[in-house]
């Protein structure tokens, strides 16, 4: 039976504590979070839990193998490298880090230590994005020319990380496991509506040295709550609409050609709108998947879906968007100097 630590347990934690509860091979032995209210919640629940106010108590157990993070994301470095110090294997929620820095020094220490360091992006392991992946990667919609996502809502304003550290991650996490090209550069631009001047309001775009665009949209400020992500193909396009009870992901038989007319100088666009289908998702809880992943990966080796790697791609990515939106929009090159 692997044990694990949970530190926090605030809006996200009791739903890792609930999925990983249901597997035979682990348990959650202890959860640790500064808040006695949210600790004795859980105790109502899990009275087998042990509840603790110090993380502390959580890294010096010898017991226990693996630690979840679920705590604000400002404190998800100290919470993982104290884990990875103290020989634990670890899953910490999205994003890995607030510094690309401090996410390479993770992964170092992951490798130093031999021990699973895990990023829960849990978007990778839905129905809806394992259907758009195997769609994508038998070639059906052709060559990917855009990625376009949307993910807005009246959302709650964080104190620690802007609208892009909070929301983009998912996106981030689906475009790189989707998209099999890593973007050029960034360009991002937003707006803080508050005086501590944490943008509320973010657009992302990232480049690609070949024919591909992608733009992301996130917002903590809309009446209406959409999750969507259009992915345009040479040959079909999809729609992903999460908010959708059924049929979240529709393929398109759209398409165009083009045709120069020289002698007119003039472009003709010969439009295609073919069939639309909705195939068939798999409804298992992403949660569960991703904790069964992490668990696969201590106990067989196995390598996770949402591997370190992903993660430091990830934050990556959000940092080089955070200087292009403090430097107005300015491009930011990823393996570049700047
Ligand atoms: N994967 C997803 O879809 C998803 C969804 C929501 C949140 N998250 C992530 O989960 C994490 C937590 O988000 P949340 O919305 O649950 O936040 P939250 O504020 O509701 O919960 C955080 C908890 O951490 C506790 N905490 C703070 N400092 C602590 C400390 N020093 N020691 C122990 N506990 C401490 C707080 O008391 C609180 O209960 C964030 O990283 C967030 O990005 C992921």
């Amino acid at each position: 039976m692997i044990k694990f630590g949970v530190i926090g347990c605030g809006y996200w934690g009791p739903n890792l504590i609930r999925n990983f509860s249901r597997f035979d091979e682990c348990f959650v032995k202890t959860v640790a979070d500064l808040n006695e209210i949210k600790l004795k919640n859980i105790k109502k629940f899990y009275p087998h839990i042990e509840i603790t106010r110090s993380a502390d108590d959580i890294f010096q157990d010898v017991e226990i193998e693996g630690v979840i993070i679920a705590s604000p994301v400002s404190l998800h470095y100290e919470f993982a490298r104290l884990a990875l110090l103290n020989n634990k294997h670890v899953l910490v929620e999205k994003p890995m880090t607030s510094s690309y820095v401090h996410a390479q020094e993770l992964v170092e220490l992951s490798r130093k230590k031999n021990k699973l360091l895990m990023v829960d992006h849990t978007f990778l392991y839905t129905g809806a994005v394992k259907k758009i992946k195997e769609i994508v990667s038998c070639g059906q919609i052709g060559e990917i020319q855009y990625f376009d996502s949307i993910r807005i809502n009246l959302g709650l304003f964080q104190s620690d990380i802007n609208v892009i550290w909070d929301l983009a991650p998912h996106d981030i996490a689906i475009l790189l496991h989707i998209v099999n090209e890593e973007p050029y550069s960034v360009i991002a631009t937003g707006i803080s509506h508050t005086d501590n001047t944490i943008e509320n309001i973010a657009y992302i775009t990232l480049q690609y040295k070949s024919n591909k665009i992608a733009h992301l949209t996130s917002s903590w400020t809309s009446p209406v709550k959409i999750r969507k992500i259009l992915i345009g193909g040479t040959n079909k396009m999809i729609v992903y609409d999460d908010i959708e009870p059924t049929e979240k992901v529709k393929v398109y038989d759209t398409g165009y050609t083009v045709v120069s007319d020289e002698e007119k100088h003039k472009i003709l666009v010969d439009y295609r709108a073919g069939d639309v289908y909705s195939p068939k998702i798999d409804q298992t809880e992403a949660l569960y998947g991703m904790a069964d992943d992490f668990l696969n990966a201590i106990i067989n080796g196995a390598e996770p879906v949402s591997n370190m790697e992903c993660g430091l791609k990830v934050v990556k990515i959000l940092e080089a968007a955070e200087k292009s939106i403090k430097n107005k929009g300015k491009e930011v090159v990823l393996n570049g100097d700047n």
